[in-house]
């Protein structure tokens, strides 16, 4: 979206989009919610969505699609083998990247299922700008470990650094002469780092990381699943960058690795995914593996209506008025909590607006999970659904101990497309009233804990009463129905 200037208005975010077809959404009476939350044990995974006001868990799959997305999905090539589609969607994809060939996966998860299965072997040690939960997961399955090298200042959560998930340069190079390269599988480098805030890493960064790793001999692998908002955040931010158009910047990007995967319930704004391979040789050494867990090579687990809505949202996510909408909102949404005092990630990222629950709820201990206490509160103060990215996304330590996160993070995401800027504001409102009652938050703990990946499915319970008492004190404010 470019900037538009008002006449006597503050510049606030315009939607270059109309809105053609909507879902009723209902507010539950908060005495509701807080039963809802009980019965969802405690664990935002765990809520049914008819219960919810302000679905903010997560962009991943729920973008809104265009009507030319929709119309894509009119004309798919049915068939297990050959369909039209699957070349549809990679010649697009070619035209994209540059790059020739493409392994479909079902979604991004999947996409790391096959590149740990092929390339990591017991105690090799995969380096990352910053790790995301299920790339860890599968690397660790298989006895394989994850260095976490962005830079320190990445974490520090209040700053005015335009790119914050830059790798530490030095420290990869530390770490390569420590492991040798032989025990690096790969390096991979994610675009738009999740966990740390939806931060982008610069282009600049990029290239030194990738000619490092090339100096060594070792694959580089980018996760192109956020790759939308950090080619925004490249183009308003990095020098040099503005004039060059988002489909320069890609290939400029793409150049640089050997392996590029995406989540295309994020890039692409449908739902799928698959691995862009350089080399002939290596995508034919990978290929059996899409069969074995994903389904055909011209499909690999998705539906032929999918394909053809990502192929058309990979053109959309080339173009600046659809890209800029999810960052604009995020800008806007943390700069007014930051404006209040609430402890926010700044810069305003990608993916959502992020609460930083170590300082938001600094009462409570880091082993009774504040950013999941704060979450479950957030849904409890205003039927606003978001997800914990801090310790309860991590997995214990192998002696059972608890491995804290460095960042306790709420995430409230904003899928693109999807809210109106009225509809923030009203989640703007109610976090700032939730720190001014940050006090009556308590902490959770565990009911039943499962082993791996323990966010999506565990079962907690509320340390004390205090989901009571807030709920008390919402009503004391707002009333028994909102
Ligand atoms: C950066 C990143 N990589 C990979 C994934 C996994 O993708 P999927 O949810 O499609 O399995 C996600 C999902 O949120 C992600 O944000």
């Amino acid at each position: 979206m470019p900037e538009i200037k008002f006449y006597k208005h503050e510049p606030i975010p315009l939607e270059m989009h109309k809105v053609k077809i909507v879902q009723q959404l209902k507010l539950l009476p908060v005495d509701e919610r807080l039963k809802k939350m009980k019965e969802a044990g405690f664990n935002t995974f765990q809520l049914h969505n008819g219960d919810i006001f302000m679905d903010m868990l997560t962009d991943s799959g729920v973008n809104a699609m265009s009507d030319e997305m929709l119309a894509g999905m009119m004309k798919p090539d049915d068939a297990y083998a050959g369909s039209e589609t699957f070349y549809r969607m990679r010649d697009k994809l070619e035209e994209i990247f540059g790059i020739k060939y493409f392994l479909p996966a079902h979604q991004g998860r999947a996409c790391e299922n096959i590149l740990a299965s092929f390339y990591v072997k017991p105690d090799n040690c995969v380096i990352m700008n910053y790790h995301f939960t299920t790339a860890k997961a599968h690397i660790t399955r298989l006895g394989g470990r994850v260095e976490e090298l962005v830079k320190e200042e990445g974490l520090i959560s209040k700053s005015n650094l335009p790119f914050k998930g830059d790798i530490d340069l030095d420290a990869v190079k530390a770490c390569i002469e420590k492991e040798t390269p032989e025990n690096v599988p790969f390096i991979r480098i994610e675009a738009g780092t999740n966990l740390i805030g939806g931060q982008p890493i610069s282009y600049a960064n990029m290239k030194a990381v990738t000619e490092l790793a090339k100096s060594y001999g070792i694959p580089t692998v980018l996760d192109a699943s956020l790759l939308q908002d950090n080619l925004y955040f490249i183009k308003m931010r990095e020098e040099g960058m503005k004039d060059k158009s988002i489909r320069e910047i890609t290939r400029m990007i793409a150049d640089l690795y050997d392996i590029i995967y995406f989540s295309g319930r994020k890039f692409g704004f449908a739902r799928g995914g698959g691995i862009l391979v350089r080399e002939e040789s290596l995508y034919h050494a990978m290929e059996d593996l899409i069969p074995m867990f994903e389904g055909f090579l011209t499909y690999g687990g998705m539906s032929v209506r999918e394909m053809e809505a990502l192929t058309v949202g990979f053109d959309e996510s080339m173009e600046m008025d659809v890209i800029s909408q999810g960052p604009q909102f995020i800008d806007y949404c943390v700069r007014k909590l930051d404006e209040y005092g609430v402890p926010v990630i700044t810069p305003g990222g990608g993916l959502g607006a992020h609460l930083d629950a170590m300082q938001f709820v600094s009462h409570i201990p880091q082993d009774q999970y504040p950013a999941g206490a704060l979450v479950c509160a957030l849904y409890i103060c205003g039927g606003i659904r978001g997800m914990e990215r801090g310790t309860l996304s991590e997995e214990r330590n192998a002696d059972g101990s608890e491995r804290f996160a460095s960042m306790e993070l709420v995430r409230m995401a904003l899928p693109r497309r999807v809210f109106t800027l009225s509809q923030t504001e009203y989640v703007i409102d109610r976090v700032k009233w939730l720190y001014d009652h940050r006090e009556l938050v308590g902490g959770l703990r565990f009911v039943h804990e499962p082993k791996t990946l323990r966010f999506f499915t565990g079962i907690l319970e509320a340390t004390s009463d205090w989901p009571e008492k807030l709920a008390a004190a919402y009503k004391a404010d707002f009333g028994e129905d909102q």
